[in-house]
């Protein structure tokens, strides 16, 4: 249940949406408070031993999806409830706004439409009254006459070889969204070019991405939004004194160098020339980018065809968001349930379990998507909120994570709704093994839901002592998404219903689920420090605690020299 609780103080009046007129004051929203107590007295055993046909009618499929949403502890009546709340915050409408290109990033004042970067050519989408499909559709002709250049040697580096490493420059959404699907996807991708990225500052992370790769078929792509992103542009340049030294000419940089961005007098400053700049839009948020040009190191991997299907798959699930009825919308679904458990059980957190080890990336990438866009505490008009907003999202391959934190999902204090994401059908297929992955994703569902009673252990002749350490009460909820195999298309509408999931939460919760101000502070307060480690001297302006660590940091670095 959401209670009250301490909402940071804000520079605008505290004018709580929580009461009368806002999410908390709804009728939609008392009646689920009641229905609440019910629910939570009920387990998913009697509910399924009550309901033969609710395993296969507490699902839905879209975009070649299928979610299983069975294992939740919820009735008939808490769907129509919480489709019933989702109306009244007008999902309906937000999302035909967003489709429309209308502003709803209302603290950047920009539209949100990473979902133009799927839509077909013959689609119209304005932003100011200019269309913007075609300049899409141009980015990615670009992209593509690049992708092929390199795939296939027409593209030459400085001293004429071909490129067989590219190097992805970039950090959070200018890299997770590349990494998780070249992870994902690299059945498809060509085996004789190798893709690296760095993201972190460590220098270590320079150097293993560079390790053993030849300046002279080695390609970096700087991909960054705003250009301006500390981290990359110390990589890049760092990556340019790598080449350059290399090479032992500046020139080298025009081979060896592109840029991804929004921010064209940034990229030239940088000595890249236009020509080799992949543009996309500030529209296009950097966590939604995957389908504009910070997807190009995975289009050279995999081909602009398999990179086409990728979009197709995005698009398959903006098609189904937009016209499937909010009782069969995957991700009203996905989002409802979502809200279901962060405001009326008050769960904090919500794990991400891919069976598929191509997918070893994408609790991170969503990790990003999902905090990042709704880790907020005020609502649009800037009040403090009085309820709960984005979980805490974290987790691990299934198989693997079976084998470290699934002891606390299963017999812990704490109740971790579960997201386990399958596929039918292998992409490499090795004798026997698809069979047992699946099984064991089937398996910890119906673990999660129905426990093990201490019946059941004293009737497999478990001794009396030996039953409550054993017993697992179940209960737990997990939803099952199963997708045919994965492929490009398939991880598309994967990525398009987390997405527009966010989105439909964002929307209930009122929060601009578009911007990301809490991570200005950390930026600002670490620029100051960086300037007194360079200065050798903690600055007064400092609590204790932080002026004696950078002392002891410099201490140890004087100690070093
Ligand atoms: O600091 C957070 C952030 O702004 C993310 O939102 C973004 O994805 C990332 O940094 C990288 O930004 P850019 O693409 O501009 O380098």
């Amino acid at each position: 249940m959401d209670h009250d609780f301490d909402a940071p103080a804000g520079d605008k009046p505290p004018a709580s949406t929580g009461g009368v007129g806002g999410l908390r004051g709804l009728p939609e929203w008392h009646a689920l408070e009641n229905h609440f107590h019910v629910v939570e007295k009920l387990t998913l055993r009697a509910l399924f031993d009550a309901d033969p046909n609710r395993g296969t009618e507490l699902a839905a499929e879209g975009a070649g999806l299928y979610l299983d949403y069975s294992k939740n502890r919820i009735t008939r009546e808490t769907m129509r409830l919480l489709l019933d709340l989702a109306r009244a915050r007008g999902i309906e409408s937000r999302r035909d706004a967003m489709f429309r290109g209308e502003r709803i990033n209302v603290t950047e004042d920009r539209p949100v439409l990473h979902v133009a970067l799927r839509a077909p050519e013959d689609m119209r989408i304005a932003v100011d009254g200019a269309d913007v499909v075609p300049e899409v559709h141009a980015a990615l002709a670009h992209m593509a006459d690049f992708a092929e250049k390199i795939r296939t040697g027409a593209w030459r580096g400085y001293t004429g070889k071909r490129i067989r490493a590219v190097v992805n420059i970039g950090i959070g959404g200018s890299y997770l969204g590349p990494e998780m699907a070249y992870q994902a996807l690299r059945p498809f991708a060509d085996p004789d070019i190798a893709v690296r990225f760095i993201a972190n500052i460590d220098g270590e992370a320079f150097a293993t991405a560079v390790a053993g790769l030849n300046a002279e078929e080695t390609l970096f792509i700087v991909c960054s939004k705003t250009f301006t992103t500390q981290e990359t542009m110390m990589n890049a340049r760092t990556a340019r004194r790598w080449c350059v030294a290399a090479l032992g000419n500046d020139a080298a940089v025009a081979a060896h160098f592109v840029a991804v961005s929004t921010n064209v007098a940034e990229v030239a400053r940088f000595g890249i020339d236009a020509a080799h700049m992949f543009v996309f839009w500030d529209w296009v948020g950097g966590r939604y980018s995957l389908g504009s040009a910070v997807g190009l190191s995975l289009m050279i991997a995999i081909g602009p065809q398999q990179f086409m299907q990728l979009l197709i798959g995005f698009r398959d699930m903006d098609d189904h968001f937009r016209s499937a009825p909010l009782a069969r919308n995957l991700p009203v679904l996905m989002a409802m349930i979502g809200i279901w458990y962060n405001n009326f059980f008050g769960l904090e957190t919500q794990a991400i379990l891919p069976y598929a080890h191509g997918l070893m990336r994408l609790p991170a990438y969503l990790e990003q998507l999902q905090m990042e866009s709704n880790g907020k505490h005020v609502d649009l008009a800037g009040r403090p909120l009085s309820y709960q907003t984005g979980p805490i999202i974290w987790g691990e391959p299934g198989v693997d994570a079976q084998h470290s934190f699934y002891q606390l999902l299963h017999q812990g204090t704490k109740i971790v709704p579960c997201d386990l994401i399958g596929f039918l059908r292998p992409v490499v297929d090795v004798a026997g093994h698809h069979d047992i992955l699946t099984a064991n994703l089937f398996a910890q569902a119906e673990a999660l839901a129905f426990g093990r009673s201490p019946e059941a252990l004293a009737a497999d002749g478990v001794p009396d002592g030996q039953i409550s350490y054993r017993v697992c009460v179940g209960n737990r909820p997990s939803t099952i998404i199963l997708g045919e195999r994965l492929d490009p298309r398939t991880l598309g509408a994967l990525i398009a219903l987390y997405e527009h999931s966010v989105f439909t939460q964002g929307v209930v919760w009122d929060i601009d689920s578009f911007d990301q101000w809490g991570v200005e502070l950390g930026k600002v307060l670490a620029r100051r420090i960086i300037a007194e480690l360079q200065n050798q001297e903690a600055g007064e302006a400092h609590d204790s605690s932080t002026r004696a660590l950078i002392r002891r940091y410099l201490a140890a670095r004087t100690r070093a020299h």
